[in-house]
Formats: C-alpha cells, structure tokens, sequence
C-alpha cells in the first residue's frame, strides 16, 4: 500500500493488503448499521452479520497497527457493546471508552433525544502505546477559577466527555455537503496530535468524505484512506489537493499561520471560559501559551495569544461558548433567505423498524 493514498475498494479487502506492523494509528467511522443512506452500501443487515463483518475488518486493523499503534472506532449505540467485546477478544487493550456528546441531536417524539457517538479508544500494547499528553493540555479549574498557584504548569487532559466539537451542520465552513456523516475537523485533530507522531502512517478505512485523511496531511502525518464510493474517493482526493502540511509553518508579516489559529480556537473551546474573564486570567494564559508551544512548535507570548485572541473575536471567528454573549432578539431564518437555506445532500433517513427493543 502506497503511502498518502486514497485507494477505493472494500476495506476488508483493502485491509488484507496491508503489511502486517505498518500502521501507527486507526480511526474508523464506519457505517452504523442504522439505515443511513450512503452512495454505494446498503447500511441495513441482519445484525449477527452487521457485528461478524465488524470482526473482520477489525482483525484487519489489529493486523496491521504496530504495537506502538493505537486504534479509535467510532459507532452508535446499538453495537457499541458488541464492538468492545470484539476488540476485547481480538487482544486489543481499551483505553477509553470516550463519549463525544454533540448539540443539534436528531429531535425525537417519544424518547431522549440522541446526542452522543461511542469512541472506543484501543491501544495493541499498552507498555508501548504513543499518547502525546503535552498536546492536549488547557487551563483546568484550579487555574481559570481559584488561580491556584499549586496547578499544574502544564494544564490539565481532557475528560472523556468530549463536548466541544459540535457536529459539522449545514452552515459549517468546513462543510463539504455532500457526505452526511462528516466528521468534525477539530475531533481528528485531537486524536491525531494524540496518538500519532509527525511523520507517521494514519490510516482510515472508512474515509468517507476524507476527513481523517485531510487532518493527517495538515498535521504533518501520513496518511491511507479507502471507501466503496468511488464518488466519496474523487472528492476526498479533491479535497486532499487543497490541503498542505502546515507542521512546521511559523508566523510571518501575514501574521499567524492558520494552523496555530485554529489550535488556539481549540484551546478556547476546551478551557471554556468567555473572553474576557480569560485575558484577564494571567495563570490561564500562561498555561494556554504553554500548551500552544507545544501543539505547533512555536513559542507566542501571552499578550501575541490575548492580541489573536480579540482579533478573531473581532472577525466573528471566536467560537460562542454556552450564554457568553448578551442576547439579542434576531429575525428568523426563514423570514431572511428560506431559499439559501435548503438542503441539497441526502437527507438522513433511519429505519422504522429499531434494531433492538428499547
Ligand atoms: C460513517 S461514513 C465515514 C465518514 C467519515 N468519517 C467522514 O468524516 O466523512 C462510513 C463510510 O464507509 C463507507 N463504506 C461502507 N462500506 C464500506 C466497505 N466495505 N469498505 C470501504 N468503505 C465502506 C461508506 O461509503 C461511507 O463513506
């Protein structure tokens, strides 16, 4: 398998060519097996089958990791259980069972509303597993509440909870819009900066809309992706044109390279604290720029992170956190512009009929 390729075909198959010990690090987003329309699969099987042809394309995966590598699987709730259990009886080690906790869940007549995705976080040899703790860090409590000295420096790991990454909806900039189950750009980023290293192989067999794929190249890694669509495969490679390795950029006379901006955003988004109460925070702001200098390898001092900080609230770039601005009443969408906002992807549709009683 080529390197920085996206190959379609059957991930089973495409698995089997992999060399054994060759991957650093897995993310598979694949078909839930809840009736989700797709361009060429059919995401409704009898569900022994639906889990035996999981077991497949898992063992594939434990194949080809390295035993330094880690594998991340997302899936709903109907076989999450299942899907640990296999990865369980395959030999690999769960690390997390993480829950990435969305807004805009599909709204529901007669239950709780679904706003949750499973990742199931394994590792081949716990002994050897990569984790990059010093690229996740942020301000915890003690520093952004008590500005207690006695914190760690460093900042504080994410809980797994993950509750910043809103789903990719249809006003997203990232937005691609023809694949209706895009993942956000930010997720795989932290799970990229997470368990891979610059340099090495991501691998995502499910690749969809590209998403693993795009975040790899960005962040300086390798990357494979394969899909049954040859539609989704034209436009990952499409997309994967426009993307660069941006690792290793530094800040010029245009200012701060993307990159950096964007981890700063996602500092924001985990810290969780309003703007103004941040800048004024000294021990928070030192712990973000320290946390920065390690995501992108640049050293910014704290005001250079305050200044970028306002300029992106400035441009509207700054991302709202729950009941952080004034409100003001705003006229409804559908009075503005009802046709701009109509939807041209697929629509989701699930079947009537739920896998299991509930
Ligand atoms: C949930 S989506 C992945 C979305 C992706 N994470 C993204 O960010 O766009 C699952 C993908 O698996 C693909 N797929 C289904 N069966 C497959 C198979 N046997 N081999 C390879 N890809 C398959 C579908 O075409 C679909 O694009």
């Amino acid at each position: 398998m080529k390197p920085d390729t996206i190959y379609c075909g059957d991930a089973v198959e495409l698995l089997d060519r992999c060399a054994e010990d060759s991957v650093d690090l897995v993310f598979a987003d694949p078909p839930y097996n809840i009736g989700y329309v797709y361009d060429q699969y059919h995401d409704d099987r009898p569900n022994e089958e639906f889990v035996e042809w999981c077991r497949t394309w898992m063992a594939g995966c434990q194949r080809a990791l390295r035993p330094s590598g880690s594998f991340y699987l997302a899936i709903g709730d109907d076989f999450a259980a299942e899907l640990c259990l296999a990865g369980k009886a395959l030999g690999l080690t769960l690390r997390n069972w993480i829950i990435w906790h969305y807004n805009f869940g599909q709204n529901m007549k007669a239950k709780f509303t679904r706003a949750h995705t499973h990742i199931l976080y394994f590792v081949k040899a716990p002994d050897q597993a990569v984790f990059n703790a010093d690229l996740l860090r942020f301000p915890s409590a003690r520093h952004t509440e008590y500005q207690d000295k006695r914190a760690n420096p460093k900042g504080r790991l994410p809980d797994d909870v993950w509750d910043e990454f809103p789903r990719v909806c249809g006003t997203f900039k990232e937005r691609d819009g023809y694949h209706g189950c895009q993942m956000p750009e930010a997720l795989l980023t932290r799970v990229i900066l997470a368990s891979s290293r610059p340099g090495e192989l991501v691998l995502d067999p499910f690749v969809g809309s590209g998403t693993t794929a795009a975040v790899a190249k960005r962040l300086g890694r390798r990357y494979l992706g394969f899909d049954l669509s040859d539609e989704y495969v034209r436009r990952t490679r499409k997309r994967l044109s426009e993307v660069r390795d941006e690792s290793t950029l530094a800040p010029d006379e245009d200012g701060w390279p993307a990159l950096h901006t964007d981890m700063l955003l996602q500092i924001y988004r985990e810290t969780k604290v309003s703007l103004e109460n941040l800048v004024a925070n000294t021990i928070a702001m030192e712990v973000i720029a320290g946390s920065l200098a390690a995501r992108c390898g640049h050293r910014y001092e704290v005001d250079e992170v305050a200044q970028e900080l306002h300029r992106c609230a400035a441009s509207a770039a700054l991302p709202k956190l729950p009941n952080d601005r004034r409100f003001s009443p705003r006229r409804r969408q559908n009075d503005a512009a009802p046709a701009a906002y109509q939807r041209r992807v697929t629509r989701h549709r699930t079947r009537k009929t739920p896998t299991r009683a509930t």
